[in-house]
């Protein structure tokens, strides 16, 4: 048996997203999913458009506190959700008290089980007005988005300590929203999907600042204090219930995105092809975006095979049991060291597998987490890992069929049943360390 020991306050949890669990979400993606288009083209692939409705989703809106019960239940202490803009503010600087109040519970919820709130603040979704407007392309787009990230930091400042702008902005939102046409809007235009990467690093680096400035105005009397019990809280290792006053100096603002791994080509054509590929693929927001965030959020699921040429030395790997993925564990070692350039603490904010049978999960999670060792031992400053998702959710222009979930939900009653790879997982958070035989 190989035990694997991970650094001392080393934080284990898991992410979820606001459409994919909540439920009775009015957004540009809900509109989306029953338009015309989407319907028609659905039932011409001969698919029922019902398994593409977001509809009540989990049903997390009201029962999240039973599905913070089951991650404390699973020794995690550090939880990753997102806010929802279009619920905060459903009109044009129209802020929604009761929806921030929401959030505010749900933050003292996961407190109260002594789980660590990781707040991302846009997960693919736009308040309906917003997106009239034209979303990120339009100019303006950075200050109507700071404006909201205002409202909620300023609600939240107190409680929260690890902020997430965007999730995936540019690696997947940008390519799959205006270049290739597959989600809202539907566009395929090279010169917007340049505009909207543009705007989204504009957006982030406005919020960046917007939020540095909120935490630093607290008062330094708060500062002394919360320093101490923010040493305090690095100290904690297991759960314990924390409350109020979380590192308010010690605010942390990142930037998540996706990265595959993808390695060069066979000749010079090829490698310079490779090397474009990777920086718009992988790079792109964190290069334009530096120095301006405190850690970079890593989501890593799979290879790419789309650079003509490469990978002829890399065997073909097993497929994700329900997405069309190769699964290249040792990848996400590579990816991390090519992340050391950033010079920047990483946490892992997503890395799952949609496995409905729960037959390759817990390998899945064992064979990443070996790499990520490896990587921490080989210098890099990873700080945690959050497994993507807690719930089987609503998987975008997916549906529902994939099961990412350590808990199953039966969306007929939305009861939860944690799936055996949840224990197996739940041993490595409580003790810190991987076994493996
Ligand atoms: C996204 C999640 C999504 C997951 C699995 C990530 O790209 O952030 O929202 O469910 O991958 O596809």
């Amino acid at each position: 048996m190989n035990v694997y020991k991970f650094p001392k306050n080393f934080k284990w949890g898991s992410a979820t997203s606001s459409h994919q669990i909540e439920g009775d979400n009015r957004n540009d993606w809900s509109e989306w999913e029953t338009s015309k288009l989407r319907v028609e083209s659905l039932k011409l692939k001969g698919l029922d458009p019902k398994d593409f409705i977001s509809g009540k989703a989990c049903d997390s809106y009201n029962r999240y506190e039973e599905d913070f019960d089951i991650a404390k239940k699973l020794n995690q202490n550090i939880h990753r959700f997102s806010i929802e803009w279009s619920r905060i503010e459903p009109e044009d600087d129209r802020f929604d008290e009761k929806e921030m109040q929401h959030y505010v519970n749900i933050v003292k919820a996961l407190r109260d089980r002594g789980i660590e709130p990781m707040i991302t603040l846009w997960h693919f979704t736009n308040p309906i007005w917003f997106a009239e407007k034209g979303g990120f392309l339009n100019v303006n787009s950075p200050e109507y988005f700071t404006r909201y990230v205002k409202y909620v930091v300023n609600n939240l400042k107190d409680q929260v300590g690890l902020w997430i702008t965007f999730n995936e902005a540019t690696t997947v939102y940008g390519g799959f929203a205006y270049l290739k046409g597959l989600w809202p809007p539907q566009h395929k235009n090279i010169f917007e999907w340049k505009r909207v990467n543009k705007n989204i690093v504009r957006s982030h680096t406005e919020a960046y600042k917007e939020i540095k400035k909120i935490y630093n105005q607290s008062s330094p009397a708060i500062h002394e204090s919360s320093k101490a019990e923010s040493q305090r809280f690095l100290e904690v290792t297991e759960v314990e219930p924390l409350y109020n006053k979380v590192m308010s100096h010690n605010v942390e603002v990142g930037l998540v995105e996706s990265n595959t791994y993808s390695v060069g080509g066979n000749n010079f054509y090829e490698r310079i092809v490779e090397r474009i590929y990777n920086y718009y693929r992988n790079l792109y927001s964190w290069t334009k975006a530096f120095p301006y965030y405190d850690f970079l959020g890593l989501n890593y699921y799979h290879v790419d095979r789309r650079i003509p040429g490469s990978f002829i030395s890399l065997p073909k790997q097993e497929m994700d049991p329900e997405m069309n993925w190769e699964i290249y564990p040792k990848g996400i070692y590579y990816v991390l060291k090519q992340l050391t350039r950033f010079k920047r603490p990483i946490y892992i904010t997503e890395n799952g597998t949609a496995d409905v049978k729960d037959l390759t999960r817990e390998k899945f999670i064992k064979d990443h987490l070996y790499w990520i060792h490896k990587a921490i031992q080989n210098g890099v400053d990873i700080r945690g890992y959050l497994y993507w998702s807690l719930l089987d959710n609503f998987e975008w222009a997916h549906g529902y069929k994939p099961k990412f979930g350590l808990v199953e939900v039966d969306f007929n009653n939305f009861e939860r049943h944690i799936r055996p790879s949840a224990l197996e997982y739940a041993k490595i958070c409580l003790t810190n360390q991987l076994e493996i035989d």
